[in-house]
């Protein structure tokens, strides 16, 4: 509500909210007024077959009550919580204030059992079946959109259970992942390369991997990738984890191995984010994820 520039949105609230209120207490002193002195009900008015008239009973009295305790209930409501456009009501509450409590109390329950994970050994958590639970929860809730709720990846995103890793699957090295974020850089070659540099060049990525390739562009490639790609995913194409350029040559691709997936990312170049977890979940949180990364691995 306090979003709003203009207080025309609170009036907008605030106008019909009052004005059902009064319209509610009218209708109801205006249909429980049916008695005639005498506690006869008043006709209607509505006369049938020459002497057959339609009363206007009274409404029962607990229903005519309910009626009045449930307006009485609403306009309290109002007075002490947030309703009425832009007024804060008297106990100050908002939903902001209600989650963060709740974070709170949930922190002050559960940062102990973290804590305690913490001080243990990366190699020796990996043991703890309690731990790894409690792992896999957290793996749930903050990194299935990205890496799939069995860490199995997806294009653009690693597997985290095989044996390939980008930038090194020992339990420190996972932790430093999570931890401050990867970003991986690999230019796009279309520029320098052309189409056919690209062409051949890609016939010669896939041939480090064991597959059929035609010899003579992957030879022209060969020569292109000891000085435009070796820099990076080393001489024999096994990749160099301090960068994040992947191995080449085990048949395991980030983005895809068909030979149109693989001249895509050469010709247009790749940057994969993997965001850092330090500030938004916190360093026991992250020690407790990177063993549970690593127990799945083996
Ligand atoms: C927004 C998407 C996204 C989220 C959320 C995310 N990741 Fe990642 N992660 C990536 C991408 C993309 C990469 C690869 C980075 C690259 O290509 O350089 C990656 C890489 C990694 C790596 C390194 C893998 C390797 O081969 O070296 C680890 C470990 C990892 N993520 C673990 C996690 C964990 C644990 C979480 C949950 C706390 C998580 N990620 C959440 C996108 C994400
Ligand atoms: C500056 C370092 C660098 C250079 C130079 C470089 N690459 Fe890369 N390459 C990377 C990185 C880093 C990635 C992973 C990108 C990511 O994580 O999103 C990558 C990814 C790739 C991929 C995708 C692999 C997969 O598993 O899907 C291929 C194919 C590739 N590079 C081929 C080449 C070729 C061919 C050249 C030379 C023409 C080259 N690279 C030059 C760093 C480099």
């Amino acid at each position: 509500m306090a979003d709003f520039t203009s207080n025309f949105w609170s009036w907008y609230i605030i106008i019909p909210v009052v004005a059902g209120f009064i319209f509610c207490l009218f209708l109801i002193i205006w249909m429980s007024g049916g008695t005639l002195s005498g506690g006869k009900a008043k006709p209607t008015g509505h006369i049938w077959d020459e002497d057959l008239q339609e009363l206007n009973n009274p409404l029962p009295g607990w229903w005519v009550n309910l009626f009045y305790i449930t307006i009485v209930f609403g306009a309290i409501y109002l007075v002490l919580y947030p309703g009425l456009g832009n007024y804060e009501g008297l106990l100050g509450w908002t939903s902001q204030g209600r989650y963060e409590k709740e974070v709170k109390a949930a922190d002050k329950r559960f940062s102990p059992i973290y804590k305690a994970y913490a001080q243990v050994n990366l190699r020796t958590l990996v043991h703890d079946a309690k731990a790894m639970k409690t792992g896999q929860r957290l793996f749930t809730n903050y990194c299935t959109v990205c890496h799939g709720s069995d860490a199995g990846g997806a294009p653009g995103f690693p597997n985290l259970t095989d044996s390939a890793w980008l930038y090194g699957g020992e339990p420190e090295q996972i932790k430093q992942s999570i931890m401050n974020g990867r970003a991986g850089v690999m230019p796009a070659w279309e520029p320098a390369l052309g189409a056919k540099g690209v062409h051949e060049v890609g016939e010669y990525v896939i041939s480090l991997s064991g597959r059929k390739v035609h010899i003579s562009a992957a030879e022209a490639g060969e020569k292109r990738f000891m000085a435009m790609c070796a820099a990076c995913h080393g001489k024999d194409g096994k990749g160099k984890i301090a960068l994040g350029a992947p191995n080449l040559t085990d048949n395991i691709w980030l983005y895809g191995g068909s030979q149109k997936t693989i001249n895509e990312s050469i010709a247009k170049g790749r940057g994969g984010k993997m965001p850092a977890h330090k500030d938004f979940l916190g360093a026991d949180k992250v020690h407790l994820l990177a063993a549970y990364i690593y127990s799945l691995s083996r």
